[in-house]
């Protein structure tokens, strides 16, 4: 299994002065249908990727080596009512509902969905508690704020006494014969991690639900980024993401994220200067400032220890003058046959320094010095 990791710019949009939601991808090189590639996401990421605009697409794909991963999109067949009830009844014609249209007219009693930009004569809700039949044409959209706007909501029906009673208030208008939007509607594509972003990114012709499984979506375009729907038992490799928070404060920046050490170097000096390096009193006042932000008891610094020599140095290449330590640690010679130790400053505590193995995964703090 190939795993790439991609640290992308800051995602400036974001931020607020102090903290920023920042999102990574992660390409996973493993086909999996669509339910376990979501698994694997939610258990060891946020989720399966959702993508909320074109900056978010750019950073995805530089993620991927090649064009057909699946992305957290999938179409749910939930009926809703426009008024928030409950779907407790259906009265559908036979044959309905098809699998493209998502809203709903009533024809001599019966449901039936149609594309939502068709325009009819709509039903509302009054305020008083009756029906208000609108003999005006309007597509869904526009019949569910006109609605909204002067009553309250697009009708719902919520069992067969109200059917009937709505068919009839339909008949009585003369207007038996044609059809009027009811409030019942269907929210096609959703993200797994629910967020309500609508950026959609579709190739030509698509979605187009051919053999009417198609209900996951994939980027199936390379280097373009197109999307295809596509069965979700089909298997794939995916891309899952990250959201994680990163705080400034006075030029410090702690990432809420937990790397090993050299992840976390790589990371600041992608995105910022350096992992921090600690020269000073003062320096580490500032350091136990913002240290408390953190998630992880220790978090790490640009503190590395040359095995070989026994020595300490910090990442801009100078000796460890001022020091911190914790008892026992930085003083005595490391055993680091296994594996080489790095240095890490207790976010609680004493904030004193200690020293651990490098694949350890903590919070960081870059610098922007
Ligand atoms: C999480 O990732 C590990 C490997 O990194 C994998 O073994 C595990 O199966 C994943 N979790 C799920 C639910 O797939
Ligand atoms: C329905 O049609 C009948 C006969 O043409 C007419 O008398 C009645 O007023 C109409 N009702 C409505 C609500 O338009
Ligand atoms: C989407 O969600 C965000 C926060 O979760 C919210 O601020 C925004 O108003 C929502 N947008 C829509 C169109 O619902
Ligand atoms: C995905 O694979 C799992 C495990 O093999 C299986 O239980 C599940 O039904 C599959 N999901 C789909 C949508 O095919
Ligand atoms: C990092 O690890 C800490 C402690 O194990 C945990 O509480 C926190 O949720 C983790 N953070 C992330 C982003 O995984
Ligand atoms: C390093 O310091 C920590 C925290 O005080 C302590 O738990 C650990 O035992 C120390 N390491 C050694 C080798 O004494």
């Amino acid at each position: 299994m190939a795993q790439t990791l991609y640290f992308p710019l800051l995602l400036i949009a974001l931020c607020s002065i102090s903290e920023c939601v920042q999102r990574q991808y992660h390409f996973i090189n493993e086909g999996k249908n669509w339910t376990e590639a979501q698994r694997y996401c939610r258990e060891n990421y946020t989720d399966l990727a959702t993508v909320d605009n074109m900056n978010d697409l750019i950073q995805l794909m530089k993620s991927v080596n090649d064009g057909r991963v699946w992305i957290g999109l999938q179409r749910m067949s939930n009926w809703h009512w426009s008024s928030g009830d409950p779907v407790l009844f259906l009265n559908w014609a036979s044959g309905q509902p098809a699998s493209i249209s998502d809203c709903t007219v009533m024809y001599n009693g019966q449901w039936i969905n149609e594309a939502c930009s068709n325009t009819h004569f709509f039903i509302c809700f009054q305020m008083s508690g009756g029906l208000v039949f609108v003999n005006q044409l309007m597509n869904w959209r526009a019949a569910q704020s006109y609605c909204r706007q002067n009553h309250i909501d697009l009708v719902s029906v919520r069992n067969q006494n109200e059917n009937q009673q709505l068919e009839k208030f339909i008949n009585d208008r003369n207007s038996s014969g044609s059809a009027v939007w009811i409030g019942l509607f269907r929210d096609t594509w959703q993200w797994s991690d629910q967020s309500n972003s609508s950026f959609r990114y579709w190739s030509t012709g698509e979605p187009n639900n051919v053999g009417g499984n198609e209900d996951c979506a994939m980027i199936s375009q390379y280097p373009q980024g197109l999307w295809n729907d596509i069965p979700c038992h089909f298997q794939f490799p995916f891309v899952c993401h990250q959201d994680f928070f990163v705080l400034h404060k006075d030029k410090l920046i702690v990432i809420q994220q937990n790397l090993s050490w050299s992840e976390a170097l790589r990371y600041c000096r992608q995105n910022h200067v350096d992992l921090v390096s600690v020269q000073s009193v003062e320096m580490q006042r500032r350091v136990m400032n913002v240290v408390k932000l953190a998630s992880t008891e220790a978090v790490w610094l640009g503190l590395h220890n040359f095995c070989s020599i026994n020595t300490w140095l910090w990442v801009n290449g100078d000796m460890v003058c001022y020091q911190n330590w914790a008892p026992g640690n930085g003083s005595t010679p490391e055993n680091c046959k296994l594996e080489n130790r790095k240095g890490a400053v207790q976010s609680g505590g004493d904030q004193t320094w200690i020293s651990l193995p490098e694949s350890h995964r903590l919070n960081f703090i870059c610098t922007n010095y």
